[in-house]
């Protein structure tokens, strides 16, 4: 930078100040330099060449992956953190977001546990194409859905549905091998007990640990607790909820079940914890979608400088840009992460209830595009 421009920044003559103050005193500061964005790479790479380890058969429909690094180094996170892999498939580069199951004591490796979603591109890729000795690309662990010992009660109550499981997995493996002073009650909602995901594993540590109560609510079959979670099951099970913090993961559905049963309980907002499992699956069916746009309509995207193309409704613009070729970075892929902003110079888009849009981005037109669905023709600039 030009030296006529450096001094007037503020804190110029300090900085040059303690500099000549170093040299006197015999310490060679150009050590320092690039320290700061070395530790940065260690522990936020912005991405993790990865080998896939082993495979292990959870259900019929769920297998978990061992990812290992290639660079012999995988950054540390908390339970309940997850990382986006990233893939290209058909010709389409696109990620997917997966809870890391294993618990952070194993520094060697992350493991995922992937379910496969009917006509699903990336889970039925993982689990049908991946094979031991693969190789894939991950994000660093981002998230916010773990246990802040601050914020949090130690009276926590998990709430899971489906493949929503998997946070839980790991801080409950953390809470068994490290120790821990929390209560743990751990409510799994799931079809049957055949699709059950880490069944055994939760059981044995039940039947170990006084910390830990583990409670199938099943839709089908045998079982103390039948259909879905409701605010009866959750009172008989825990008691009083005014000392508890509720951490729930699963799909979409089940929040708006679950907030609705939540509410008598009468929680403040703090104590509950929600990791979004991404955008909702049928768009057309939420509050505020315009009713004359059905599934037929469509639109043209154009993006400044690059392409315009032709999108059905209903599709998240993200995966749109994607098919399209157009490469935005993405971590949550469900409104949260602010990863995938890009701006909406013209036209209007439909962004689901829960979208955590900042007060900025809304003033000056961006979006998240994971969790944006056109309803007009629009001009993006990414
Ligand atoms: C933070 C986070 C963590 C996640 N962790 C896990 C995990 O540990 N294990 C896991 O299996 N998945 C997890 N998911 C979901 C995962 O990211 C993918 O969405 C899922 O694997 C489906 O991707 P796909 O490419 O196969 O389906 P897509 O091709 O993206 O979608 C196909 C259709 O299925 C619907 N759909 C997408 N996801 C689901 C779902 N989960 N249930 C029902 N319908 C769905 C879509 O709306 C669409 O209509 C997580 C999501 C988030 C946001
Ligand atoms: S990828 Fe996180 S907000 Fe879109």
């Amino acid at each position: 930078m030009d030296s006529q421009i450096l001094r007037q920044l503020e804190g110029y003559e300090k900085v040059t100040t303690d500099i000549e103050v170093l040299k006197r005193y015999g310490y060679d500061y150009r050590l320092e330099r690039g320290l700061a964005k070395k530790y940065v790479e260690r522990f936020h790479p912005h991405a993790i060449d990865v080998k896939v380890t082993d495979i292990i058969n959870e259900t019929n429909s769920t297998k978990t992956l061992r990812l290992a690094s290639k660079q012999k180094y995988m950054p540390p996170f908390q339970a309940g953190q997850y990382i986006s892999v990233i893939v290209e498939v058909d010709g389409i580069r696109t990620s997917r977001p997966y809870s890391i199951s294993s618990s952070p004591d194993e520094i060697a490796y992350y493991d995922i546990t992937v379910r496969r979603v009917e006509g699903g591109m990336i889970s039925n890729y993982l689990l049908d194409s991946i094979k031991i000795g693969d190789s894939l690309q991950v994000s660093a662990p981002a998230g916010n859905f773990y246990h802040n010992p601050i914020i949090h009660s130690n009276k926590v109550v998990y709430i899971a549905g489906g493949s929503g499981v998997t946070p839980f997995k790991s801080m409950i493996q953390h809470a068994v091998n490290t120790g821990t002073e929390k209560e743990i009650w751990l409510i799994y909602g799931s079809k049957n007990d055949s699709e059950l995901i880490f069944n055994d594993y939760f059981s044995k540590v039940a039947s170990k640990y006084t910390f830990f109560r583990y409670i199938p609510v099943l839709e089908e079959g045998a079982g103390t607790y039948k259909g879905f979670i409701t605010k009866d099951i959750i009172k008989e099970i825990v008691g009083d909820s005014s000392d508890k913090t509720f951490f729930i993961c699963g799909p979409q559905a089940m929040y708006e079940h679950l907030l609705k049963e939540l509410q008598p309980l009468k929680l403040k907002p703090r104590q509950i914890r929600m990791e979004s499992y991404g955008v909702p699956a049928d768009v057309f069916s939420q509050p505020g979608w315009p009713k004359e746009i059905s599934q037929n309509t469509r639109f043209v995207i154009k993006v400044r400088g690059k392409k315009d193309f032709t999108v059905t409704a209903g599709q998240p613009l993200l995966q749109s840009l994607e098919k399209n070729h157009i490469v935005v970075p993405s971590l949550c892929r469900s409104g949260e992460c602010s990863m995938c902003r890009v701006k909406l110079v013209s036209g209007k888009v439909y962004q689901p209830e829960g979208v955590k849009l900042r007060q900025a981005d809304r003033r000056f037109g961006y979006i998240h595009s994971c969790a944006a669905f056109p309803i007009s023709d629009c001009e993006i600039i990414i």
